[in-house]
């Protein structure tokens, strides 16, 4: 089965070092020749055309962290979905909890970006993920049932979007979720979507953990932030990846 490993690089990273990583993932992934994983890594915007000159030539695709739900207009600092693809981009993460939590975005404007990402030709990862007082007060079952209903526009089809789950507790804090919260909230989400969804798992995913993450049910892949900052680490798990897809 395949499997999708995204690299969110967030606001990491100068021109030079973000080519540098590009290139050394893109060699990795040549010379493996994977067969069953697909790759993409999430520069920040203005790194977005150097990388993709890096990964030029290998399977490797490029996403974007974000845009903005219309096409074109007076949005000052803001990127659409249309110039994303238009300079070479097929993905694009939306509503992170980083977005959710420091740009007040609602499941609402997050479905409506991912319309317009659809529409542009782009795969949107759409996030969602609970919060460690939603975990603990048992309320997380409720709260991923609606940011799934709410995020993932209606009409949407399996093949339309990722679904990226991303616990806020696991998020850069290096607490990951153990294999069977992630195996019961995978099951939960699933329900929630159209038949045949992916659904990838983020939060503190580490070359250490990644083959036991992806062997669970319902795993189709994952979301790495901190760890696909080094090509080392970042290719210990497209190698995990790799791996369980066999
Ligand atoms: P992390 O981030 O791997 O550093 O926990 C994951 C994410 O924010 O997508």
């Amino acid at each position: 089965m395949q499997k999708t490993v995204i690299g969110n690089w967030k606001m990491h990273g100068t021109l030079e070092s973000a080519a540098s990583l590009a290139s050394e993932i893109s060699d990795y992934v040549s010379v493996r020749a994977l067969q069953r994983t697909k790759v993409v890594l999430c520069p920040a915007a203005i790194h977005l055309t150097k990388v993709l000159e890096n990964i030029a030539g290998s399977t490797v695709a490029l996403g974007a962290q974000d845009c903005n739900a219309n096409e074109q207009g007076a949005y000052t600092g803001d990127i659409s979905s249309t110039m994303l693809a238009d300079i070479g981009a097929e993905y694009v993460i939306l509503g992170h909890s980083e977005r959710r939590a420091g740009y007040a975005e609602s499941d609402a404007l997050v479905a409506e970006k991912a319309l317009a990402a659809k529409e542009a030709g782009l795969i949107p990862v759409i996030c969602i993920g609970e919060s460690l007082e939603q975990r603990e007060s048992g309320e997380y079952a409720h709260v991923l049932e609606q940011q799934a209903k709410n995020s993932v526009p209606h009409g949407f089809h399996a093949n339309d979007f990722l679904l990226a789950y991303e616990p806020v507790w696991a998020i850069g804090t290096g607490k990951v979720a153990d294999v069977e919260t992630i195996h019961i909230t995978h099951e939960h989400i699933i329900k929630q979507l159209p038949q045949g969804s992916a659904i990838l798992y983020g939060g503190s995913v580490k070359p250490e953990n990644a083959l036991e993450i992806m062997q669970i049910p319902h795993v189709d892949g994952v979301l790495v932030g901190g760890a696909s900052l080094k090509s080392t680490s970042f290719n210990a798990i497209i190698a995990a990846a790799e791996q369980e897809g066999q």
